[in-house]
């Protein structure tokens, strides 16, 4: 299928029939969030990815009782660092050293750079900058989910607080910011599943020059 087909067949599903997907697919969806770019290639966030029933049934009431948690196949929740600090630096520096092969050494201007505009930041300036960048691998997950054909929710609606008390997320320094859940739509109970997409049209949406 097309890109621009895909991202057409493409729907934020509102029912999921329970189906698993295969994992193959779910590894292609998670390669692509891999892939996602940040800012300075920090990646300031970890990926969780659940599968399992029991784990997702106890999230389902955090997402405001949203069906798509226990009716899909996967819940991916993008949570970012809650610390920001020189020693998350030094780590990134470390693996731009090992994973290119250069001395460490090498990066220090840049590992300078990178330090010196954390300081110029809040921790709340810090925080939006970090759940800026989990939306970029929100929108590359759901790119890679239409490519394979795997439906797939957004997911903003939720109480971070709850869903990190359920996965840990603050003992492990993390903070949810985002989610996708991942499955196929039910064909027979999803009143969206031909609803026509809505979209501004080229006029009301570009500006060209
Ligand atoms: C960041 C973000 C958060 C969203 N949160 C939810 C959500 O919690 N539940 C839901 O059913 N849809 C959610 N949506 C889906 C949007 O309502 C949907 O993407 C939008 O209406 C456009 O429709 P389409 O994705 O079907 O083309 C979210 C979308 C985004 C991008």
């Amino acid at each position: 299928m097309k890109l621009i087909d895909a991202l057409n067949w493409r729907y934020a599903t509102k029912k999921m029939n329970g189906q698993q997907i295969p994992a193959e697919k779910l590894n292609t969806i998670l390669e692509a969030i891999k892939l996602a770019p940040s800012s300075l290639g920090l990646t300031p966030y970890k990926v969780i990815v659940i599968e399992d029933a029991e784990t997702r049934k106890q999230l389902q009431p955090h997402f405001y009782n949203q069906s798509q948690i226990v009716d899909g196949s996967a819940v991916v929740i993008f949570a970012t660092w809650t610390n920001i600090t020189e020693k998350e630096v030094a780590a990134y520096m470390q693996d731009i050293a090992e994973q290119r092969s250069v001395p460490v050494e090498s990066l220090t201007d840049f590992s300078n750079m990178i330090n010196g505009s954390l300081k110029n930041q809040t921790p709340e300036q810090a925080q939006i900058w970090a759940a800026k960048q989990t939306y970029i691998a929100l929108g590359f997950g759901l790119v890679a989910a239409a490519a394979e054909q795997i439906d797939a929710t957004p997911m903003e609606g939720f109480n971070p607080a709850g869903v990190d008390e359920v996965l840990g997320l603050k003992e492990l320094g993390l903070h949810s910011t985002v989610a996708i859940t991942l499955g196929y739509r039910d064909e027979a109970g999803d009143y969206l599943v031909n609803a026509k997409k809505v979209r501004y049209n080229d006029e009301k949406l570009f500006i060209k020059k």
